[in-house]
């Protein structure tokens, strides 16, 4: 295949492999380890809970972030305009997927400025790779891009995994730390930093903090597996070798709780935890921030349900809003942030990771 057209060819595999295979890892989040305390005397009107909370400077509805998913085909470009009109009616912020392919074909901008204008008043998030960052001379070319969204935010996904196992995967990540750096010096909009599966670490996380990064997506293990998206794919071309990385690595991460603990425990006071990686209900929304995170994205299952239409898409997300809010009922929280003082317990293995990696 002509090099020019692979990056396009792999966009539309991912999409069609999340859609039809089973990509999630074997692990789980973990987050069934945390069990709320039931509260019996809640004293509060269900009615009266607000989900709401200010992200990015802007007010929304709720804390579900629409994941990074795709961009810049034109499969992409129907999903995307799906996604970002439910994000726009729900108010709720949008992530895209990575816009490298706009940095190597400029004339794919127009797949990128449809999204804003489906989705006017809510926060956009910008999107590319640290390997596109590592080989930037300087970072001028990022300004198409996020002027293209009018973005809020751009998000740097870190994805050593899905490098390692990709056929055509860039491994080289030196200097990576550096090149962030100087990125956070040169944004004039905040900088997240997002894995993709597999987890921020405590130390990760510490050291991106105190370079100043102040938005972190742990993006953990227990949901979407790039191992296995990579494994499909290497499958179908036939290698051998990759296809039996990707099994082994299969499992490879640190389970979505453990991550948010991880981090939470070396945050400043105006560190924002998007936590991420295998959420897939209200409740499971609602304890994530219970144990650190401020806000939740969701990636995988948003892809699917705008795949089969808008109104499955919007039932979606309408599901999530009332398992949230029956969460807080049932721990007596009105407000997102109460939900930091509800009562809850950790069990294992959960429990036996954190005495490990945080009781040294
Ligand atoms: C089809 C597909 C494409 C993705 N593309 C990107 C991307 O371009 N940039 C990015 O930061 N993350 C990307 N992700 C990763 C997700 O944003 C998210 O971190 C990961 O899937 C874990 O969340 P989930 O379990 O809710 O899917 C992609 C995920 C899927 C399923």
């Amino acid at each position: 295949m002509e090099k020019d057209k692979e990056i396009f060819q792999r966009k539309n595999d991912h999409i069609k492999i999340s859609i039809n295979e089973n990509i999630n890892s074997i692990s789980s989040t973990w987050l069934e380890c945390v069990r709320f305390v039931h509260n019996a005397l809640p004293e509060i009107n269900l009615k009266d809970i607000d989900i709401s909370m200010e992200f990015l400077g802007k007010h929304i509805k709720a804390p579900i972030i629409i994941g990074a998913l795709t961009t810049g085909t034109k499969l992409g470009l129907e999903i995307n305009k799906k996604l970002a009109e439910a994000a726009e009616k729900f108010q709720i912020p949008l992530m895209v997927g990575s816009q490298r392919i706009q940095l190597e074909y400029p004339d794919t901008s127009k797949y990128f400025t449809s999204i804003r204008k489906n989705a006017p008043s809510i926060p956009i998030i910008a999107n590319l790779g640290i390997s596109q960052i590592i080989q930037m001379e300087n970072f001028n070319s990022i300004e198409n891009i996020i002027q293209s969204i009018e973005a809020d935010a751009i998000a740097i996904h870190l994805n050593p995994l899905q490098e390692t196992i990709q056929p055509e995967g860039e491994t080289n990540f030196s200097n990576a730390m550096e090149k962030i750096s100087q990125l956070n010096d040169y944004l004039k909009i905040p900088l997240i930093i997002k894995e993709t599966g597999a987890g921020l670490s405590r130390n990760v996380s510490y050291n991106l903090i105190n370079m100043g990064v102040k938005y972190l997506d742990i993006s953990g293990l227990g949901g979407t597996s790039f191992a296995a998206v990579e494994y499909s794919r290497a499958k179908k071309q036939n290698n051998n070798l990759k296809s039996i990385i990707g099994n082994t690595f299969l499992d490879w991460g640190i389970p979505t709780a453990a991550s948010i603990i991880e981090t939470k425990s070396v945050a400043k006071n105006t560190t924002v935890i998007i936590g991420s990686g295998g959420i897939r209900s209200g409740l499971e929304i609602a304890k994530s921030i219970a144990i650190g995170a401020d806000i939740s994205a969701i990636a995988q299952p948003f892809l699917k349900e705008a795949f089969k239409n808008s109104k499955e898409l919007e039932s979606f997300i309408e599901k999530l809003i009332s398992e949230l809010k029956s969460s807080m009922f049932l721990t007596g929280c009105k407000k997102i942030k109460d939900l930091k003082k509800a009562e809850y317990v950790i069990l294992p293995p959960l429990s036996t990771w954190l005495e490990k990696r945080l009781q040294k």
